[in-house]
């Protein structure tokens, strides 16, 4: 079945919600953090890229999201449902939301990430994220370290590569 990647719009944000329970249980986005990004996402003035992808069905089997602010990019939050990880999915996603941080103008993109998250450290080193530090006790309740990485000119990374390939 075929995947597409789209911009995502507030009628999404259901599904996104059902995911996101399901992939961050402990500190899953409420709708209205949600709703608050999504207003930033379009027009002349937008600072955020968000993105949804869908399967033939229509049902949403993936999201991510990236904030600008001046030269700097953050990745937001990156998922995909359990059923299709592993499938390349995750890199189609990033690549969308590095290909947007170089719209926007920005030379470095930053993330956080759980320690103990193994394979998402893999995918955004597979992209050319380093990482540069930690922030202790960054996820509550859990009270679970981040690993800070950073990635040099975003361009670089994505050029060559397809969003929807
Ligand atoms: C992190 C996530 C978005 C990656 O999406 P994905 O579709 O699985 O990503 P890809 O298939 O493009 O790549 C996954 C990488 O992890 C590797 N991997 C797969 N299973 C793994 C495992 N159990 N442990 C470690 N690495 C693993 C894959 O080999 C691949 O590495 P490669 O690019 O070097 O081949 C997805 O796993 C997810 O939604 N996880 C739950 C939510 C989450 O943790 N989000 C990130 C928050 S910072």
């Amino acid at each position: 079945m075929t995947v597409e990647l789209r911009e995502m719009r507030w009628w999404d944000i259901d599904q996104v919600l059902e995911l996101e329970k399901d992939l961050f249980p402990e500190d899953a986005w409420s709708r209205g953090m949600f709703w608050s990004e999504l207003a930033h996402s379009r027009g002349a003035t937008a600072t955020r890229r968000y993105v949804t992808a869908e399967d033939g069905t229509g049902r949403v089997v993936g999201y991510a999201g990236l904030a600008a602010s001046g030269d700097l990019a953050d990745v937001q939050t990156i998922a995909v449902a359990r059923d299709l990880q592993g499938s390349g999915l995750g890199g189609r996603l990033l690549t969308d939301l590095l290909r947007a941080a170089t719209a926007f103008e920005c030379h470095e993109v930053m993330l956080e990430v759980r320690v103990d998250n193994l394979r998402a450290q893999k995918l955004y080193e597979r992209f050319g994220f380093a990482p540069i530090g930690f922030r202790r006790g960054y996820y509550q309740p859990g009270n679970v370290d981040a690993l800070v990485m950073r990635l040099t000119d975003p361009s670089a990374s994505v050029q060559g590569t397809e969003i929807n390939g």
